[in-house]
């Protein structure tokens, strides 16, 4: 992985030293570089306009919700995919256009669904028959009328490097396709007046880095609504293929240019359009770990050094798990550097170890460093997706600040969480 670094061997995002926002923000630390985000949405913004193919590009914002992050996705005109009342608060916070906003989720509450169309929100995916319910009697209620995607398992699965087809996908979320369960479905919305179907959805799963999966969920998607026009003559504007574009996390990853995936779905698409002379439907896709993830650094300071002789070395920093869950959850891998020895070969291997009360609180295993000494500061890179979403306050640490750098200029996006804050909603026990 390639990383900017100054004569002086420190690591620099976004033009500035990393442990000069250390140094005035305090540790743990994110960091993200506001360039690479707006670099890696318009590489798919871009790729659509060029083709001049109707697409919207939804931010999937549980990879990193804040107010100044949807700011910027909508700077670069993207649209935003929400799971929660959460995150759609943090969107209307925001500013973020209401018609631009996409309500996922497999259990939406009615206050969920009571919010997302009081505000007009721009389309609700819809995963369930008890869904339709709820969103039947709110929509006549509130005598509104609504944009809908029907979220549908297309029985593959990706799991990184490659596909698994079920015949009825196993999942929690969505009306499976192959047992009629989404036709089903499809008939019961078409009914309603006040419901307007305007496609389908899936998501095959996420880190994905190949382009066939993609392919095959929009076939299975295109063919199922081929279907529905000749018997039902139905026909659908809108096909969202969801996200899960892979990044590069350590040298192993190797993702492909965004574009390309962009490309390969555009290609897919049209080639079915023609294929079964069908009105070429917008493109949506849902990318979020693609958009925030390598544009995403955290920064540690180093305490405690333990040497287990002829073993290894534990290196202890001053965050982990509760900034970084994906490690403990997911095994998920990750490299580091020291952000002012960056022109230092490695002297040995280290494992870094988060500072909650629990073994599995590493955040690597074996990572090659120069000579570490107390007080170092350290970078572990593509955090940016699924860390400051995940972060939690076990052991009560609090919940790390988040900085924004871009040309050479920062700016305090997130607070760090006080003590008082921590505590906030405690109320003593009186007996
Ligand atoms: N659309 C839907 C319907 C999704 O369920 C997801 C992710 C996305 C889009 C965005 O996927 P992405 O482009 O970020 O891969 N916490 C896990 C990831 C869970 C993803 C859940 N759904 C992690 O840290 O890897």
């Amino acid at each position: 992985m390639n990383h900017d670094v100054n004569e002086k061997g420190q690591l620099l995002i976004g033009q500035v030293p990393a442990a000069d926002l250390a140094e005035q923000y305090g540790t743990p630390l994110y960091v993200y570089d506001v360039g690479e985000i707006r670099q890696k949405a318009r590489a798919f913004v871009q790729t659509f306009k060029e083709n001049q193919v109707a697409a919207q590009v939804a931010y999937a914002s549980k990879a990193f919700s804040s107010v100044a992050m949807l700011q910027v996705a909508n700077q670069e005109g993207l649209s935003l995919d929400v799971v929660s009342e959460g995150e759609l608060h943090t969107a209307l916070e925001a500013g973020f256009p209401v018609e631009k906003i996409h309500m996922h989720g497999n259990n939406k509450s009615i206050r969920e669904l009571e919010m997302a169309v009081e505000h007009e929100i721009g389309c609700i995916v819809v995963d369930n028959f008890y869904e339709i319910e709820l969103l039947h009697s709110i929509l006549k209620e509130q005598k509104k009328e609504m944009d809908v995607l029907l979220r549908v398992t297309p029985g593959i699965e990706a799991h990184t490097h490659d596909y698994i087809l079920t015949g009825q996908e196993d999942s929690k979320f969505g009306f499976d396709l192959s047992s009629g369960q989404a036709e089903e479905a499809f008939m019961k919305v078409q009914d309603d007046a006040n419901i307007r179907l305007v496609g389908l959805h899936c998501h095959i799963g996420s880190q994905i880095f190949e382009t066939s999966g993609f392919e095959m969920a929009t076939r299975k998607l295109f063919t199922t609504l081929n279907d529905w026009r000749d018997r039902y003559k139905y026909e659908a504007t809108v096909l969202n293929l969801g996200g899960g574009f892979g990044i590069q996390y350590t040298e192993e990853d190797k993702p492909l240019d965004l574009d390309q995936y962009a490309h390969a779905l555009i290609r897919e698409v049209k080639n079915l359009s023609s294929q079964y002379d069908y009105p070429m439907p917008e493109i949506w896709i849902e990318p979020g770990r693609a958009i925030v993830g390598e544009a995403g650094t955290t920064i540690y300071t180093i305490g405690s050094l333990k040497e287990v002789p002829d073993v290894r070395t534990y290196v202890s920093v001053d965050g982990g798990m509760t900034d970084n869950i994906r490690p403990a959850l997911y095994q998920a891998k990750y490299e580091a550097a020291l952000v002012e020895k960056m022109d230092q070969k490695p002297e040995k291997e280290y494992s870094i170890a988060g500072k909650c009360c629990e073994s599995g609180d590493m955040l690597i295993w074996d990572v090659a460093l120069p000579a570490v000494e107390h007080g170092d500061r350290l970078a572990v890179f593509s955090t940016g997706a699924y860390g400051y979403a995940m972060a939690n306050n076990y052991n009560r640490f609090q919940k790390a600040a988040v900085v924004f750098v871009e040309d050479g200029k920062h700016q305090l996006v997130v607070r760090r969480e006080s003590y008082q804050e921590m505590t906030r909603l405690d109320l003593s026990y009186e007996k």
